[in-house]
C-alpha cells in the first residue's frame, strides 16, 4: 500500500536514476533494482555508521526495533548488529520502497517514521551499505560555549532525532506522540524532562490534559547531547526558556529513573 507522497517520491527517484543512468526506462524495475543510484557519494564522503546512519536508526527505526521490543527482535543501535543486518537493512530501506523488492517497505508503510524519513536519508543508508558500511569515529560531543551555541546544537539534533515522534513542530501527534510545544509536563519539572532522555520512557502520562500511553525509547546520547536537545526544546515553542547543562545529565544518570513507569532498558554502547 503507497500513499501519495510514498507513490510521488518514488516516482521522482526512479526518474532522476532513468535520466542519469542512461537506463531506459522501460527496462524492468528490477534491472533498476541491480543499478547503484545515480547520486553515490565520492568514496571520501561515504557516510560511516557512528555520524551518519546511528542518527538515522535512533529516530526513524529504534521505536519498533529496540531490545524492549524483544517481538522485533532486531536493534541496530549498536555497529556490529547493524553492520550484520546491512543488507537487509538496505533492501527494505531503498528496493522494497521502490517496489523491487517483495518484503515489507521500512519503515513501516504509514508510520510516522516513515514520513519522516527523507528520501536523502534512505539514500545515505544505501551509500553506507555500498561504501562498505564502515563505523567510523564519533563525532566530537556538542560541547557548547554559550547558551545560544546550546540550542543551534540542540536544533540540529531535535531535527535528526526527536522531530521523527514530537514532529518539526513540536506539537506531537494526537493519542501517539505527547507535544513538547507548550507542554505543561515538560515545563513543570526539568529533573524528570532530562531522566525521561536519559532513559527513555513507557506507560501513561497526562500532556496538556490529554492523555498518552506509549513508549519513548532509550536513546545512546551523552550528556552534551542530550543537555543541548533539551535547551532547544526549553527555548522553542512557547517553553519556559531553560538552559540543561551536560554536569545536570551525568549526575541525573546516577539517579533513578523518573517516573514510577518503567524506563527504557539499558542498550549496548554503540561507541564500544
Ligand atoms: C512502526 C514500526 C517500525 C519502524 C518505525 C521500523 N520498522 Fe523495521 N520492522 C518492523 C516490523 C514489525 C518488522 C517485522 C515484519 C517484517 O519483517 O516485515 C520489521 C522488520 C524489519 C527488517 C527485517 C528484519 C529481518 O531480517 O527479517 C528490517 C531490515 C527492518 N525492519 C529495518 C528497519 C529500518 C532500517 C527502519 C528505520 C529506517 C525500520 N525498520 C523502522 C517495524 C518497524
Ligand atoms: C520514537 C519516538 C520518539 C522520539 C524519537 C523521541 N520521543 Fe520523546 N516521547 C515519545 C513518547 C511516545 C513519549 C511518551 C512516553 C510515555 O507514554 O511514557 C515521549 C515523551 C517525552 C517527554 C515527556 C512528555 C512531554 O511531552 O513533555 C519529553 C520531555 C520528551 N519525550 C523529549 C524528547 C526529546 C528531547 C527527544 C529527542 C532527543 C525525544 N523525546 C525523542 C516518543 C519519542
Amino acid at each position: 500500500m503507497h500513499t501519495s507522497i510514498f507513490h510521488n517520491s518514488k516516482r521522482s527517484r526512479l526518474i532522476r536514476a532513468c535520466l542519469v543512468v542512461g537506463l531506459g526506462c522501460l527496462s524492468s524495475t528490477w534491472a533498476l533494482a541491480q543499478t547503484a543510484p545515480a547520486t553515490t557519494e565520492p568514496a571520501s564522503q561515504a557516510p560511516t555508521y557512528l555520524r551518519d546512519i546511528l542518527p538515522i536508526i535512533m529516530g526513524k527505526c529504534s521505536r519498533c526495533h529496540n531490545e524492549e521490543q524483544a517481538r522485533f527482535v532486531y536493534n541496530w543501535l549498536d555497529y556490529q548488529s547493524a553492520f550484520a543486518d546491512r543488507w537487509e537493512i538496505r533492501r527494505r530501506v531503498w528496493d522494497s520502497w521502490k517496489g523491487t523488492y517483495f518484503k515489507e517497505a521500512m519503515p513501516i508503510a504509514n508510520s510516522p517514521e516513515s514520513f519522516a524519513l527523507t528520501d536523502e536519508e534512505r539514500l545515505t543508508i544505501w551509500n553506507w551499505v555500498a561504501g562498505g558500511a564502515v563505523r567510523g569515529v564519533a563525532p566530537p560531543p556538542g560541547a557548547a560555549k554559550s547558551k545560544a551555541e546550546r540550542i543551534e546544537l540542540g536544533r540540529r539534533l531535535f531535527t535528526s532525532i526527536c522531530a521523527a515522534c514530537h514532529q518539526p513542530t513540536g506539537q506531537g501527534l494526537p493519542n501517539v506522540f505527547p507535544p513538547l510545544a507548550g507542554s505543561d509536563f515538560l515545563n513543570a519539572d526539568k529533573t524528570r524532562a532530562i531522566k525521561i532522555v536519559i532513559n527513555g520512557r513507557q506507560g501513561e502520562l497526562i500532556v496538556n490534559g490529554r492523555k498518552f500511553n506509549n513508549s519513548m525509547p532509550k536513546f545512546p546520547l551523552g550528556d552534551d547531547d542530550i543537555a543541548n536537545a533539551l535547551t532547544f526544546v526549553y527555548n522553542s515553542f512557547g517553553n519556559a526558556g531553560l538552559e540543561v547543562n551536560p554536569e545536570e545529565v551525568k549526575f541525573l544518570r546516577t539517579q533513578p529513573p523518573d517516573p514510577e513507569g518503567p524506563a527504557g532498558i539499558p542498550q549496548k554502547n554503540p561507541y564500544e
